[in-house]
């Protein structure tokens, strides 16, 4: 199994979800980049389990510990091992699974690869594994902030029925066009999305998904959503021109997380609809939405900031589409493993809606992406 991802800047993730402990390890992390537990800390308590109401109530403090490539708060150029220790597990919750595959979790399919899966919990499916994705993003996103300037920030932009209006420099804005509180991702930043556990930016539509979420929750049941992430100060020229597109490989990094099921970049699906008069990024003169280096900005942004696989120095963003949680608390009528027809109620914590917590890994692979295409460009 291939855990890990990049070309220039490697993360390998580790550790099961009722294991010992996960983690990454970062190689070819640039030198003399300043780099401390708690800055990585920040994104993971994003990220953890038992952050509010609407969240699976496993209760793990996701507390990180630096082993290696890192002295006196400044990284040293060689690997870098990251560590969570798991602390809250409940293997026999998950003891069902062993008998009855979860419809639309890894059970089955992780049976018919290896013939063995791990005690508990989805093993490397579960959101766990997603710890060390976002402690090695987080640390790939102060090196792109540091150096470059750059600046990612995710948002949950629809749960279930209810979208927010976003408005992304495209000729189509997506989302819900009445919506009072447009979401301007040239401004959006992250103390915003955090006003609220659903990390909506607009509060009234906050309300209303997190009443959804709970409905649903209360139902035994779960819902999907969408997440929509903008990257800042990109600088023009970042990409590959053929098979490791810049779009491509953040399609490649968001598409492996768990529970995606959709990609967009710019207009994405909505540009299918439109003619190239109205679709095209026409240019103007530097300035604008472009860092001052480069000699041309675009007056629209349908592109998402890429063209030709490569950076145009415009924001870059995308949505996400996650699917409703797999565990559900509700009766299924499933087959289990003998072939028998069964009714499966599952035990053990779960997320009613993955989107608030996958905000920050949404936020940690764009980062390993940039990161990755930053040392590509030349840095070092
Ligand atoms: C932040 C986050 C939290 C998740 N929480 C759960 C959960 O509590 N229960 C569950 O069944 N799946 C959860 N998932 C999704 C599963 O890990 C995922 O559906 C499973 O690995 C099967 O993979 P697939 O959906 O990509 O096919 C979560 C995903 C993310 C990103």
């Amino acid at each position: 199994m291939s855990s890990t991802f990049g070309n220039y800047l490697r993360v390998t993730t580790f550790g099961e979800s009722h294991g010992g402990a996960v983690g990454a390890v970062i190689d070819g992390f640039p030198a003399n980049i300043p780099l401390t537990a708690g800055v990585i800390q920040i994104q993971l308590d994003r990220r953890r389990p038992g952050q509010s109401s609407i969240t699976t109530q496993r209760d793990e403090a996701d507390t990180v510990e630096i082993l290696s490539g890192v002295e006196n708060g400044r990284s040293l150029g060689t690997p870098i091992a990251l560590v969570v220790k798991n602390k809250d597990q409940r293997p026999n919750d998950y003891a069902i699974t062993n008998t009855i595959p979860r419809p639309s979790h890894a059970d089955y399919t992780y049976m018919i690869k290896y013939g063995v899966t791990a005690k508990s919990g989805g093993g490397r499916a579960s959101a766990r594994e997603t710890v060390g994705r976002v402690a090695a993003g987080a640390a790939a996103e102060i090196f792109l902030r540091e150096k470059f300037g750059v600046e990612i920030v995710a948002f949950v932009s629809s749960t279930g029925d209810v979208s927010v209006g976003v408005d992304s420099g495209c000729s189509v804005n997506s989302g819900d066009s009445s919506s009072k509180n447009r979401i301007d991702i040239n401004t959006i930043t992250r103390d915003i999305v955090d006003r609220n556990p659903i990390r909506c930016p607009d509060p009234q539509a906050a309300e209303s998904m997190e009443k959804l979420i709970k409905r649903v929750r209360d139902d035994g049941d779960s819902i999907g959503g969408v997440i929509t992430c903008v990257c800042r100060n990109v600088p023009a020229g970042w990409g590959e021109p053929v098979f490791q597109k810049l779009e491509a490989m953040l399609a490649q990094a968001m598409m492996s997380i768990p529970a995606a099921k959709g990609f967009e970049i710019g207009s994405g699906f909505a540009g299918a609809a439109m003619r190239g008069s109205e679709h095209n990024d026409p240019f103007t003169r530097g300035g604008g939405q472009c860092p001052p280096a480069a000699p041309l900005a675009t007056k629209t942004n349908n592109s998402g900031g890429i063209q030709g696989g490569i950076s145009n120095g415009a924001p870059i963003y995308f949505r996400v589409a996650f699917k409703p949680t797999a565990t559900i608390g509700k009766e299924q009528i499933t087959t289990d493993y003998q072939g028998n027809e069964t009714v499966l109620k599952s035990a053990g914590r779960h997320d009613p809606c993955v989107t608030p917590r996958a905000v920050p890994v949404v936020e940690s692979m764009a980062a390993i992406v940039l990161a990755d295409m930053a040392l590509r460009a030349g840095y070092n």
